[in-house]
């Protein structure tokens, strides 16, 4: 049964209280430490966005080094915080290009598919016409006897969580026609709204990852909508050989 350990939302960069960075670069180090030192193994790290919070050479360069592991890999697509090219540059090691940042990863016992949903300069999310054709073309050729998982940043659907529900994916019905031609995809798996969140689109169960950085509140908690006082938080999800999801959520003290 394949197992993902699910963060987002690390915002490496962003300054809180005057420190610089520092809190976003110890919770996500306390993550990763977490996930290094597991006594079992996992088959894969997905990190759904907003890796950088300016899109900065130097967060993405403190990313590569805070994200490395000897273990599993660490599998990354940008959220509506992060730069393409520079995303591509200083922490993917490739070429500084401008399109979207979609990869396929054909793991041993899982296919997954991380896909762009950034739209430059903008905080809602959409799948451009290259993605979407990309993700099509991509899951046609994966394997068919594999689960599939996609995963990207702009939650697809609203949470009931005002700020994110604001600024999350457009024209989801596009993606939901392209998931549903391909069987072999159990589960989408998405950030943004920094709050951990169980919920269904295209058929399909959709894991929202909680934040690491900061927790989104709901309107029935009160605050501003954002909380920096709760701990980071991940997900571990669990595919059952008959492609039955189960998600985990733990606290990282
Ligand atoms: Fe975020
Ligand atoms: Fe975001």
């Amino acid at each position: 049964m394949p197992v993902l350990a699910h963060l987002s939302d690390i915002h490496l960069g962003q300054d809180h209280d005057g420190d610089a960075g520092a809190r976003a670069a110890a919770r996500a180090e306390r993550v990763m430490t977490y996930l290094e030192q597991l006594p079992g193994p996992i088959d894969a790290v997905l990190v759904t966005g907003d890796i950088a919070d300016h899109g900065l050479a130097a967060e993405y360069a403190e990313a590569a080094r805070i994200l490395a592991s000897d273990r599993h890999p660490v599998l990354a697509c940008p959220g509506n915080h992060d730069d393409r090219a520079a995303f591509r540059r200083d922490l993917l090691g490739e070429e500084a290009s401008t399109g979207p940042v979609d990869r396929l990863h054909e793991l041993p016992r899982l296919t997954v598919l991380l896909c762009d949903s950034g739209i430059p300069g903008r905080n809602e999310g959409a799948f451009g016409d290259d993605t979407l054709a990309w993700l099509d073309a991509a899951l046609s050729r994966a394997r068919r006897d594999v689960p599939a998982v996609v995963a990207f940043h702009h939650p697809p659907v609203a949470l009931h969580s005002p700020i994110p529900d604001g600024i999350r994916l457009r024209d989801e019905q596009r993606l939901a026609a392209v998931v549903r031609c391909h069987p072999q995809v159990k589960a989408v798996f998405c950030g943004h709204a920094h709050t951990g969140a169980v919920t269904r689109f295209a058929g399909l169960p959709l894991a929202v990852a909680p934040g690491v950085v900061s927790t989104g509140t709901l309107p029935w908690e009160g605050g501003s909508g954002l909380a920096f006082d709760h701990p980071p938080m991940i997900a571990f999800h669990v595919l059952d050989d008959d492609g039955r999801l189960t998600t985990h959520h733990r606290v990282v003290v």
